[in-house]
């Protein structure tokens, strides 16, 4: 384990039992995102850092009950605190980091991950994993359910222009990792930037 990991591991374990009721009113929002992915019956999605599985749910409502949901997280604690929710109702939980996923390549037709870059150490290599597990033309969303500027606010910093999740920076990353970006907002109550795997 890295000390990267470590430390991830520490900071989510600490919020782990009361992540949820921090964000009580979010559920809209996730429902909303998990719509533009654009997910169909039957698709088999991926949850990359899905936490205590705030998206399950909403995946789970788009594949039906003939796809596959499987949300993966680093930190034990976040895990069971998806169980506690009942959430491993809607997906399989596997405790796994997203650098090296225990997922068949092409195997997938979309990822969904929230909240999840700003924490990865290598985000090209960790996006380029993303895109080796989806089949080409599938989809990728990275979410939050705030905008930049003001979860900067938030947590009382700039943004700086070598922001990894600005618009040009976001975009050159994820071409160089396999992912063409087709769309992005970033508002106040919302940062979602989608892109298609390329062939
Ligand atoms: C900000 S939380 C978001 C959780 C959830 N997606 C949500 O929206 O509520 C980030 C999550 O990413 C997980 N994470 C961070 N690095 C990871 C990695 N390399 N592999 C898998 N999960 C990771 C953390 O453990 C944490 O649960």
């Amino acid at each position: 384990m890295s000390d990267d990991h470590t430390h991830v591991q520490e900071f989510f374990t600490a919020r782990a039992a009361d992540w949820d009721s921090r964000f009580p009113d979010d559920g809209p929002a996730y429902a909303a995102a998990v719509a533009d992915l654009g997910l169909r019956p039957g698709d088999r999605v991926l949850d990359a850092g899905c936490g205590t599985g705030r998206a399950l749910t909403p995946l789970r409502a788009a594949v039906g009950p003939t796809g596959v949901v499987v949300g993966a997280d680093l930190t034990p604690a976040m895990l069971r605190a998806a169980v506690q929710a009942g959430r491993d109702r809607d997906g399989l939980l596997a405790l796994a980091d997203v650098s090296a996923l225990p997922v068949r390549s092409s195997s997938l037709d979309a990822v969904f991950a929230a909240g999840l870059i700003a924490h990865l150490p290598r985000p090209a290599d960790n996006l380029r994993e993303l895109a080796r597990v989806v089949r080409p033309g599938g989809a990728l969303a990275l979410f939050h359910p705030i905008g930049r500027a003001a979860l900067a606010a938030r947590q009382g910093r700039q943004i700086t222009p070598d922001d990894l999740r600005a618009e040009p920076n976001l975009r050159a990353m994820l071409a160089g990792s396999g992912w063409r970006m087709t769309s992005y907002v970033d508002r106040d109550d919302r940062f979602l930037a989608l892109a298609v795997k390329e062939a």
